[in-house]
This record gives C-alpha cells, structure tokens and sequence, in this order.
C-alpha cells in the first residue's frame, strides 16, 4: 500500500535533477509568493483532457502532443507562440482527415522550462561550469554568473507561462483556429514544398470535405465548432518545488491538481522505482504523462502504473514511448504486451525525438528526419502485431523556419544546420518537417481506419 500523499511528500524520496540553490531561503520565499499566484489551468479543465484522452484509451481518438524542448526567455514573442500553434493546427487537421478520428491537441508550451541534463557539468575550451538547466532556473550564457540557479526565474517563468496560455486561450476560441482558414494556410505550405506532389491527394481531398460540407450548410460560419477548438497545455513536472507551489485543492471536488498545466509528465531520467517525481505525480488528479525508455522493464512498468493509476482510470496515463529508431521494435513490444495483459488502460504515444539524437560533423546536436520517421513507422508495426492502438505522437517542434533536424523535404544538410539554430536544448522539427511528418503519419492513420471499419463490417 503507498503511504499517504501530500503536496510535499516527495521531499522524503530521491530526487534526481532538481537545481540546488545557494540561497534556500531565497527559493522559499518566491515559492510563497508563487502559492498565492492565481492558478494557471482549472481542474475541470484537466478532467476534460482526461476525458478526451480516455476516448484516445479506447481506440477512438489520437493524441498529438509538441512544442519547444525548452521554452526560453529570449524566444518569447507573440509570433512565436502564433507560428507553433497555428503548425500544430495544420497537423491536427490533416490527422484528424486521416484518422477519421478526433485529435487531442497538447502543447509542449506555457510552462516547458526546465530540463534534466546528461552531466551536471559543461565543459568549453577546457572552462567547466554548470549545466544550463532551463531558463526558469539559470541562464544559457557560459559564464559563471549565470550558471547560478536564480529562484526569481521561476517568477518570470510564470509570468511567461500565464501569458502564453493567455494567447493560447485567445487563438483557440477567438477565430484564429477557424477550420477552412487551417486549410488554407496548409495549401500555402504545399505551394512551397518539393514534396507537394506527394502531399497533393490528401489536401485535394480535405478541400472537397470542406466545400461538400460548405454545400450541406455546414461552415464556420454556421458551426461554431469549426471556429474554435480545445487546446491544452503540458510539460515536464521536473521543478517539484515549482510544481508543489502551483498544486492547489479543486473547490468542486476536494482532490489536489497541479495547476501549472492541464497535463504533466514524468521524464525518462526521473521515472525510476521511488523517485520523488512519481512521488508527486501520483497525488494529482491532472493526466500524467510517463516517457518509457530502453532501460524501462515490463514489471517495472506494471509497478509504476499501479501506483500513479491504482483506480485504473482511462485517460490518466499516457506512456510516451522514446526508444530510437533501432530499438523501438524489440523494446516496445513487451511492454505493450505486459500492459495489456493486465488490463491497463493507457494511451500510447510515440516520442520519436529523445532516442534519435545525434552529433553531426559539423558538431551541432541533431536528428535525422529519417530515423524519425523510421521510429515512428516502428511504433505503428508493434500496435499493428499487438493489436492495440497507437494513439499518439509526441514532438520537438516549433512554427520557426530553423535548422536544426538533418532531412525532409528541403533537405537541410549538416552544413546548414549552423544557418537558423536556436534551440535552448534539443533540435526541433521546423514548420515544414512537422508539416511533412503529419502528411506521412495520415498515410499509417489511414491504414489503421482502413482496418478497424473491416473489423467493423
Ligand atoms: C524531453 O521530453 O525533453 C526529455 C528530456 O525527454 P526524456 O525524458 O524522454 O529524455
Ligand atoms: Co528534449
């Protein structure tokens, strides 16, 4: 049986990857602070995205979860937010085409600050500091000064998290995500691209929907629903002191939320037996995410899950799988297999980024665009031999025209990778690449609807 939960019992279990600062008193007061900030997403809110994951559980919906890898301070700017928003609308439409199913829309934003890194420590022309952490707990400059972890960040991350939701909300509601005007900005992109031909038959058909449903009546104009759409946000739950100072109790229903995001997840590095990470987790009634890595095993898995979802609520767990391109196949099978046998009802969804990094030659963190695509085709031939369903995808991107993923359609080769990289940590996909990633995933989406209307019939 666990022990009881409160918002900090994790501070009795080992916590890997948390900042130490040199000022505790400093953070203590900020956090104070921060607890008697107005909470950025509502319970019930939460409860909706459960609920619209518990159907993607089921078999009836896809997940589509992206964003930054590290949202910073420096590349906060309303056209950003914009630009990732309006990239990840055009892939939700040309999902939902293929899928025949709804798609959950989730962002890697409003919050997605903080990081766990591979060394505590950076090492540049033989100068060692520490690692940058995240804006919200020190700064990207290698200096020293800046390598300290600051705990008035975490006040600036908040402000810029409220903020972006705040537009966020504005967009999804205000008309901006208007259905035939999604359409259109796609049709754009296709003028563009070297892959059009490719991409023609899918867009063709999703324009004579719209103009068939126009005909019927059915318009944004005479819809609501296809003005509008539900957007939610999520990130890494990484910063526990952050995170406990958001968790409020829900005045409807008495159960603690974490309200710095409608969904939050447990980083691959931070999932282990015991950690104060799954700690905090399991005491929050929001939807978890768990990254499920090579070193995850099957029975560790049915532990964790026991214990984050002992009620075995559908919608409550989403396990993201990142295993790499070679070694999706043989990692994921048992674990999907294990997980159905004991009946847990999870979304799976396929982070094709984490296991895919690479150091190019010109010495810039990369990934190819291959072997996300191939990570991605792995994922839906283990749901396709397990009979289960791959319900969801979970990216690195951004609307920005960077270069810092090798492939797609406008091959960006090494040597253009130092032309537009920008990231504050992992390489992302650029608009175009997760455009052209949406355009090849309808093709598995395709095939799965295909076979369950056989089932069907
Ligand atoms: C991430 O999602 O940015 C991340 C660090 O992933 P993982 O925990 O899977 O390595
Ligand atoms: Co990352």
């Amino acid at each position: 049986m666990a022990s009881t939960w409160t918002p900090d019992s994790w501070q009795a279990k080992e916590a890997r990857h948390l900042p130490s600062y040199p000022d505790a008193q400093a953070l203590d007061k900020v956090t104070g602070t921060l607890a008697n900030f107005p909470p950025l997403v509502f319970a019930g809110e939460a409860r909706a995205l459960k609920a619209d994951l518990a159907e993607v559980a089921a078999g009836k919906g896809f997940l589509l979860q992206g964003g930054d890898c590290a949202e910073s301070f420096a590349e906060f700017h309303p056209n950003n937010i914009r630009d990732t928003f309006r990239v990840l609308l055009q892939m939700a439409v040309v999902l939902t085409f293929a899928s025949k199913q709804p798609v959950v829309k989730v962002g890697r934003m409003a919050g997605q600050f903080a990081k766990p890194r591979s060394s505590p420590v950076e090492v540049q022309d033989g100068v060692e500091l520490p690692s940058y952490l995240g804006d919200n707990i020190n700064g990207i400059d290698f200096t020293a000064e800046s390598r300290i972890p600051d705990p008035q960040r975490l006040l600036q991350a908040y402000s810029q998290s409220a903020a972006t939701l705040n537009l966020l909300r504005a967009f999804s509601t205000g008309g901006y995500a208007n259905l035939r005007q999604v359409h259109q900005w796609t049709l754009d992109f296709m003028g563009r691209s070297p892959w059009a031909d490719r991409f023609a038959e899918v867009s063709n058909r999703i324009g004579e929907a719209l103009d068939f449903m126009q005909a019927c009546g059915i318009d944004p104009q005479t819809v609501p629903q296809l003005q509008g759409t539900s957007f939610y946000t999520s990130h890494e739950a990484l910063h526990l002191a952050y995170e406990q100072a958001m968790t409020r109790r829900d005045s409807l229903t008495g159960d603690w939320y974490d309200t710095s995001a409608h969904m939050l997840w447990i980083g691959d590095r931070t999932r282990f037996e015991g950690s104060a990470h799954v700690e905090f987790l399991r005491g929050v009634g929001n939807p978890l995410g768990m990254k499920c890595g090579p070193s995850m095993s099957p029975d560790e898995l049915l532990r964790q899950l026991d214990l984050l979802n002992p009620g075995r609520e559908a919608g409550r767990i989403t396990l993201i799988s990142r295993f790499g391109d070679e070694k999706v196949e043989a990692g994921l099978a048992p674990l999907v297999r294990a997980v159905k046998r004991e009946g847990h009802p999870v979304v799976w969804s396929c982070d094709p980024m984490h296991g895919n990094v690479i150091k190019a030659e010109s010495g810039f963190k990369t990934r190819p665009f291959d072997r996300i695509l191939k990570e991605v085709r792995g994922f839906f031939a283990v749901h396709r031999a397990e009979g289960t369903h791959a319900g969801g995808i979970h990216i690195e991107m951004t609307g920005q025209d960077v270069t810092e993923c090798v492939g797609g359609a406008i091959a960006i080769s090494d040597e253009r990778l130092a032309d537009r990289y920008h990231t504050h940590c992992d390489p992302r996909l650029n608009a175009a690449q997760s455009i052209e990633l949406a355009f090849l995933l309808a093709d598995m989406l395709n095939q799965e609807a295909v076979e369950r209307a056989q089932r069907a019939a």
